[in-house]
């Protein structure tokens, strides 16, 4: 799985003890698990599970798309409730037919590093290149 987050903590600055951090992620979370994923598809010999930040159709698209065989949702699910596992389902399925992709194997991996024309686009990134633009 990547990645379980595992519990945090912040620090309480008035009475200078530790406290329990924010524990809900944000779909801008999705960024660190979703390059792994593309990164290590294909490349190692296991399912590959992606967790934290998923929290829509278009989050799951993206991590199947970079390779995940599988896509949970928490947080997600705290702030919407378990309806939203049907929605991203539906959303997922919508977003195929759209594209005339049949079954998930048509998705899996398609946006891995190992598939990919420009596999170096996938490695460390500088930051003037994400301000200007990855080209
Ligand atoms: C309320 C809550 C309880 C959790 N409990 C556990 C736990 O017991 N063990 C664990 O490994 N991860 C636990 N997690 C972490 C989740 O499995 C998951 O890694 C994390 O929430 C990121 O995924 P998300 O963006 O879909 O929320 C918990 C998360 C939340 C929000």
């Amino acid at each position: 799985m990547l990645f379980n987050r595992f519990y945090q903590f912040d620090v309480d600055l008035e009475k200078l003890e530790l406290k329990g951090a924010y524990r809900l992620s944000t779909p801008f979370e999705i960024a660190l698990p979703l390059r792994w994923i593309a990164l290590l598809a294909g490349k190692v010999k296991c399912d590959l599970s992606a967790s934290t930040g998923v929290h829509d159709a278009a989050g799951a698209a993206k991590m199947l798309l970079a390779g995940a065989t599988t896509v949970q949702l928490c947080s997600a699910l705290y702030l919407k409730g378990l309806g939203q596992i049907g929605a991203v389902r539906d959303g997922v399925e919508s977003w195929m037919n759209e594209r005339g992709m049949k079954t998930l194997a048509d998705v899996r991996g398609r946006m891995s590093q190992m598939q990919s024309g420009s596999p170096e686009l996938y490695e460390r990134l500088q930051y003037i290149k994400a301000l200007v633009g990855i080209d």
